[in-house]
């Protein structure tokens, strides 16, 4: 799918009508290879002021109409987490597409307002929303506040009351479920600060549904980020059953469930697997969770929508060779792309102007941040690289323009938007 969608920047330059055969696919990078290399636009990226991202509109199109096909005739809505990217033109186009947004603070709310979601199909999680968010959401008619503590609850019951309106809730529950992912993106184990416990969520759904300022539509859950196995959605699916069969039996329904967001993407193989497998996560829903007549089924993802399709470019500014190391310099660094620092996280390194086929060595590659933390990757095969050299890391596109800051008082990163009508703008 990558090189299909890597064509079309070649046909903006060569005027060649685009091919869907692999072969043919090939055959045309192969005759002008100045212009791609591993899918980017070759004169785009020289152009450009680096450090930058580059997003692949074509991938991000491409994802968002994959998961229109997977959602479709089921009852299901599906929202975007602008926490993992809150470019205004990537929510654009991602609220076109008529996806709803997750979000997690006042900011989140105005910029899905600007690029025109809807804000029925509005979600507010958040361990800490404050009076002003509350209030901003609740004139906002926003779909859902995912509430995740009695005295949120109590807050919205007295801010809506206040305000003459009814406030529309799910509770978030922590199912303590081990998604064996990151410990600092694993959110559904009852050692962490987000959501309710099983335990106690009986006696707090019969206070909501008391409260006269509050609308209780129905439970919501996130297990984590980065999840790449189905076993843990397919637990969460089990606890949703249970759950949903001890509220019947108790005369309580819910209109909706909210399995949130952390379906996760491939780092490894951006190329081979530009798009995750939405197939198999959207299958393991529609096979395991028994949803009841007239509910409906929210997911809330972010990774798996933009991460594919953003890369983060950068110039070698130095090559240097320690006693016992060979590292590449970069003129970007963590204050970019802060997830490998933060996370260990891994990220593809590819050279683009290195000569194909060229011999390789190990490398270091570092950012030139005033930190030990600031490193993308260590000990990595990378073609023989020099001075000048662009470097892509892959797989860039969530949490890394949305995470970046200005410590050591650098410029945040600009970015480009490919596709065949590209265009150019700097991060607002
Ligand atoms: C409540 C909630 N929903 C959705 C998401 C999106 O997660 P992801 O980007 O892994 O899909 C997060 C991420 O932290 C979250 O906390």
């Amino acid at each position: 799918m990558a090189r299909l969608l890597n064509t079309s920047h070649l046909a903006l330059h060569s005027g060649i009508r685009l091919f869907t055969d692999r072969t043919t696919k090939i055959r045309i990078k192969e005759m002008d290879k100045t212009l791609l290399q591993h899918g980017f636009d070759m004169n785009l990226v020289e152009q450009t002021a680096t450090p930058f991202y580059y997003y692949d509109m074509d991938i991000l199109s491409e994802t968002l109409q994959e998961i229109q096909r997977q959602t479709r005739g089921y009852p299901f809505t599906v929202h975007y987490a602008l926490k993992a990217n809150g470019n205004p033109h990537i929510l654009k186009v991602i609220a076109n597409h008529g996806l709803g947004a997750d979000l997690v603070s006042g900011g989140e709310v105005k910029a899905a307002i600007e690029a025109g979601f809807d804000p029925k199909e509005m979600t507010f999680s958040g361990v800490g929303k404050t009076d002003w968010e509350i209030k901003l959401g609740l004139e906002n008619n926003m779909g859902c506040f995912n509430v995740e503590s009695i005295p949120e609850l109590e807050i919205i019951n007295q801010l809506a009351a206040e305000m003459g309106m009814k406030a529309n809730i799910a509770f978030r529950v922590n199912p303590d479920i081990d998604a064996h992912t990151h410990k600092y993106i694993t959110t559904g184990t009852a050692d962490n600060k987000f959501g309710i416990g099983i335990e106690v969520l009986e006696q707090t759904v019969m206070h909501a549904l008391a409260l006269p300022n509050i609308h209780l539509r129905g439970l919501h859950f996130h297990i984590g980020s980065q999840i790449t196995m189905m076993q843990p959605y397919a637990m969460l699916c089990d606890t949703i059953n249970d759950l949903l069969d001890f509220y019947d039996e108790r005369g309580i329904h819910f209109e909706m469930i909210n399995v949130g967001g952390g379906l996760g993407i491939d780092y490894t193989e951006p190329d081979q697997h530009p798009i995750p497998d939405f197939d198999q996560y959207f299958g393991t829903f529609k096979r395991q969770l028994r949803l009841r007549p007239g509910q409906r089924l929210h997911f809330e993802l972010g990774r798996a929508i933009v991460g594919g399709c953003g890369s983060l470019i950068s110039r070698i500014t130095f090559v240097k060779e320690s006693r016992n190391k060979r590292f590449i310099i970069l003129d970007a660094g963590m204050t970019d792309l802060i997830r490998p620092a933060l996370y260990q996280a891994h990220h593809e390194v590819q050279n683009l102007t290195a000569e194909p086929g060229s011999p390789t060595k190990t490398y270091d590659v570092v950012g030139p941040v005033c930190e030990s933390s600031d490193v993308f990757a260590q000990d990595r095969a990378l073609p023989v690289s020099h001075r000048g050299d662009i470097v892509a890391i892959r797989s860039a596109g969530a949490y890394g323009e949305s995470m970046a800051s200005q410590y050591n008082m650098r410029q945040l990163p600009s970015c480009v938007f490919a596709n065949d009508k590209y265009y150019k703008k700097s991060r607002i």
